[in-house]
């Protein structure tokens, strides 16, 4: 029978046996759950042989990078945080195109996680969070970057190290990793946390990206969400965020007309991302947090609900 602390047991002498007493092996953490229990499994395998690279790309949640990094501290994992922050702003300054966003996101990812591995000395293996959907099927097409995950994107890391591949989950289902993640101890906010995607909120700022907006949208992004896990919703709905457009409307605070941002608030429910239905929130949240927002993030003046189901409408509005 399939339990997961027999999986773990199994994984654990498996990997001992591949990776042998002496090899160094390199992982690229991202937050989410796979590359989380990945990181777990190998820890208990071979201890600090592990090194984790977590990558800051400037484009993540509110105070994720920070917090991310404390629970594998604690988790006690061999883990470097790389703020490179500045170097993918600087990739991106002037871009619109989604794709062109997409790819200058990923390109710097490998050239920062490149850097990063190269100073891992006696590096044998590049571990990666495969899991079995992204063996047998590629995730939504929005042109090649969007079929490999960022954080399995290493380029031409593995023949140029003269890497050798590691993938511990390459067999489990998603519940199955949650189920080993649970077992290993990963805590319940990021087993239970909603994908996000690998090029961030680069893809919910419509039009150029710059810090002054990250920093905007990272704020009503954060009241969405901790609204949704205070009314007990984020755990009923598949995905959530906010999405930065770039039109700005007419407001009036007191005599003043202001002239400000609009944001998208977006949730959907689904079983795999590849359709989705709008989630029907009610409307007294979307009250408070649209209040919330208007009243404590300066600069944006009008919040609206995205009430279209994919097809046609993907999730991520670029
Ligand atoms: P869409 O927007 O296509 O998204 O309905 C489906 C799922 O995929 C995520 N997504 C991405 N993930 N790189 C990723 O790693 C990407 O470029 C990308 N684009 C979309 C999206 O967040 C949703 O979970």
């Amino acid at each position: 029978d399939w339990t997961p602390e027999h999986f773990v047991d199994a994984m654990v002498t498996a990997l001992q046996d591949t990776i042998g007493e002496t090899d160094q092996v390199i992982l690229g953490l991202s937050g989410g759950v796979d590359s989380s229990v990945a990181a777990l499994l190998l820890h208990r395998a071979i201890g600090p042989r592990l090194h984790g690279i977590f990558v800051d790309n400037g484009l993540l949640r509110k105070d994720e990078y920070e917090g991310v990094l404390e629970a594998y501290k604690v988790l006690g994992l061999n883990v470097r945080g790389v703020d490179a922050s500045q170097e993918f702003y600087a990739a991106l300054a002037g871009l619109t195109d989604p794709e062109q966003k997409r790819k200058a996101i990923g390109r710097t990812f490998i050239e920062v996680f490149d850097r990063e591995a190269q100073k891992v000395e006696g590096a044998r293996w590049l571990a990666q969070g495969t899991i079995y959907p992204d063996v047998i099927e590629s995730v939504s097409v929005k042109g090649p970057a969007v079929t490999i995950k960022s954080h399995h994107n290493v380029g031409g890391l593995p023949e140029k190290m003269n890497l050798k591949i590691v993938e511990p989950l390459r067999a489990l289902f998603k519940d199955e990793v949650r189920e080993v993640g649970d077992a290993l101890g990963l805590p319940h906010n990021i087993l239970h946390r909603h994908p996000f995607p690998g090029p961030g909120l680069g893809i919910r700022i419509l039009g150029d990206i710059t810090p002054e907006k990250v920093a905007i949208l990272q704020r009503a992004d954060a009241i969405f969400i901790d609204s949704l896990k205070a009314h007990g919703l984020y755990e009923k709905v598949w995905q959530a965020g906010v999405m930065l457009l770039p039109v700005q409307s007419v407001g009036v605070m007191g005599d003043e007309r202001t002239y400000e941002q609009v944001v998208a608030l977006r949730a959907v429910t689904s079983v795999d991302g590849m359709t989705a239905d709008w989630a029907h929130l009610p409307y007294d949240f979307l009250a408070e947090v649209s209040n919330k927002i208007i009243n404590q993030v300066r600069g944006i003046n009008r919040v609206v609900y995205d009430i279209s189901s994919k097809p046609p409408a993907t999730i991520e509005w670029e």
